[in-house]
């Protein structure tokens, strides 16, 4: 045998080689990789006849084809190894479950009525000229007191009735009425904004109390507006959302922001009055405060307690509802 015939030998156990490990990758079945591995390296397998090749190579050739005998070797075992597992794991996967079977249907969610109420105040309020808009939750004594017409000293900033933070001059906001000076500092009036968002307060839970709750602010502000301008909007903004029998009532009130201010208590017929939050003119110490000037122009706010329109219009009849994450509660207002 000659030289060419050793290398012979070498392209025959690589040609081998590769049929070999395309039949193994081939294999759908563990039984079908059996058969593979055997034909390949089985005593009767194709290794065993390739060793044949060593007695008759020339004796120059015998390291190489030794050494690529054992890699058929190696290599093959390896990968028989390998598919084995494959097979194996895609084996019990199907013989534990049905394939065949229909999926699982998926569950339908839908919005929580908090965020339905927010939703359809918002488009209400859309519908008489407010844009949208918000601030942070955490805020500055400025924007949630000072600002307000809120001096130190006075009650609604000792530290029971908010939740400061420890170490920072910053408090979980109280209210939303932060963002009419918020909207007020960055924007020159005309105006007409709402503001949806959570407002924080150490209250006792009960069933109409919540240490967190939603509040949409009001705020319009122009040349010449009365407190008509806000009855007016305040009585249509409950008829688009509780349809046109609901009745509206302004209880004088204070508020250290606003001038004149009142309640605002809203009945359907048959029951009783509901007060929903507080409004009123805004003062003319909240103007100058944010640099407007009180003398050219007016405006009217109004704060309103989401849940309380949630409850409402839901029937709900206690708040810690809404944050319980009852799915039962939920999926009957879905
Ligand atoms: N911020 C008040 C509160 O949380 C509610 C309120 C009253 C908002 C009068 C207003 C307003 O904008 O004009 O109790």
């Amino acid at each position: 045998m000659n030289g060419a015939g050793g290398i012979d030998a070498l392209v025959a156990v690589a040609a081998a080689k590769d049929e070999c490990r395309q039949r193994m990758l081939d294999a759908p079945t563990a039984e079908a990789l059996a058969s593979a591995r055997a034909a390949a390296l089985g005593r009767e397998g194709r290794l065993t006849a390739l060793m044949e090749l060593l007695k008759t190579a020339p004796r120059e050739q015998k390291p190489a084809l030794g050494v690529a005998l054992n890699a058929f070797k190696n290599e093959l075992t390896e990968l028989a190894a390998v598919r084995a597992t494959e097979l194996g794991s895609v084996a019990t996967v199907l013989a534990r479950q049905d394939v065949t079977l229909p999926a699982a249907a998926l569950e339908r969610g839908s919005l929580h009525p908090l965020t339905q109420t927010e939703r359809r105040v918002v488009q209400v309020l859309k519908g008489l000229g407010f844009s949208v808009t918000d601030g942070p939750e955490v805020e500055d004594e400025h924007h949630n007191f000072v600002a307000l017409n809120i001096p130190a000293g006075h009650p609604a900033r000792e530290p029971s009735d908010n939740f400061y933070l420890a170490g920072v001059p910053w408090l979980l906001r109280s209210q939303t009425s932060t963002v009419q000076i918020r909207t007020m500092e960055e924007k020159q009036p005309p105006l007409r904004v709402c503001a949806p968002g959570r407002v924080f307060r150490p209250d006792e839970v009960d069933a109409t109390h919540h240490y967190m709750f939603h509040q949409v602010e009001g705020l319009a502000v122009g040349e010449g507006l009365t407190m008509a301008d806000l009855k007016g909007t305040l009585l249509l903004f409950f008829r688009g959302l509780f349809g046109d029998d609901v009745e509206l009532r302004l209880r004088p009130s204070f508020f250290p922001f606003t001038e004149p201010s009142a309640e605002v208590d809203v009945r359907f017929p048959g029951r009783g009055w509901v007060e929903t939050g507080g409004c009123g003119m805004v003062d003319p110490a909240v103007f100058t405060a944010v640099g407007i000037d009180p003398e050219r122009w007016s405006g009217f706010a109004f704060g309103l307690g989401l849940e309380r329109l949630a409850m409402r219009h839901f029937a709900v009849p206690d708040i810690r509802h809404f944050t319980e994450n009852d799915v039962r509660f939920l999926r009957q207002l879905g």
